[in-house]
């Protein structure tokens, strides 16, 4: 998909702030500087709309972003990152407890991890919370680029084994680098949206 129309809505926090639910909405979820914002910035074709970071925890509201008329995507702050207090935590975990277990226009999460490694107890318990909110999602696996294609059968079945997926046909290589895998994501997207 080419996109032209890009918004930044709003970061919010709580169910108040956030934007009518006139259309669906794709959250992205994954561990704190996995690689989140750069996966929206490569869908859109912009360098810096997501903000990025080499530094963990940029991102700690839900970043609305809004495409064409067509969808919104929402980036999720990310999680695993140890130098934020207990309070943080907290204040984090209720804002996506609330967020997953009541956004009615939810369409799909993606649950992003990092292709190098196998998934953190972290990810196991973010696929297992939508799991249980009963939320669709697909997993992406990104950074593709810092593996060689020769390794890439055992990174996949090593994310597979850890998450108990039901199909290794539920993670999508993807690289922000190479743009491996960005067409294959809007077509995920697509048909979320044709319903
Ligand atoms: P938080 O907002 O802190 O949760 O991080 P994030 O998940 O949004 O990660 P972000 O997109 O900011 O990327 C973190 C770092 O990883 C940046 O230095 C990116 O340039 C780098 N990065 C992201 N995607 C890729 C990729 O596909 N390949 C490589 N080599 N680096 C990447
Ligand atoms: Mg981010």
């Amino acid at each position: 998909m080419e996109v032209h129309n890009v918004e930044f809505l709003i970061s919010a926090v709580r169910p108040e702030q956030y934007p009518d639910p006139i259309i669906p909405e794709i959250a992205l979820a994954g561990r704190s500087n996995v690689g989140k914002s750069s996966f929206i910035n490569t869908l859109i074709n912009r360098k810096k709309l997501a903000r990025t970071s080499s530094k963990p925890g940029k991102t700690q509201q839900l970043n609305y972003y809004q495409i064409e008329d067509l969808f919104y995507f929402v980036d999720v702050p990310g999680y695993g990152y140890a130098r934020v207090s207990k309070t943080e935590k907290a204040k984090w975990g209720d804002m996506l407890e609330t967020y997953f277990s009541t956004r009615e226009n939810l369409a799909l999460a993606l649950l992003i991890v990092d292709f190098r490694h196998t998934p953190t107890a972290d990810d196991i318990q973010m696929k297992e919370f939508m799991d249980y909110h009963g939320v669709p999602y697909f997993v992406i696996a990104t950074k593709t680029d810092k593996i060689k294609k020769s390794q890439w059968n055992k990174h996949l079945s090593d994310i597979y084994k850890t998450l108990n997926l039901e199909s290794i046909d539920q993670i999508l290589p993807f690289s922000a680098e190479t743009k491996e895998g960005k067409d294959e994501a809007w077509e995920i997207i697509q048909a979320v949206l044709d319903g």
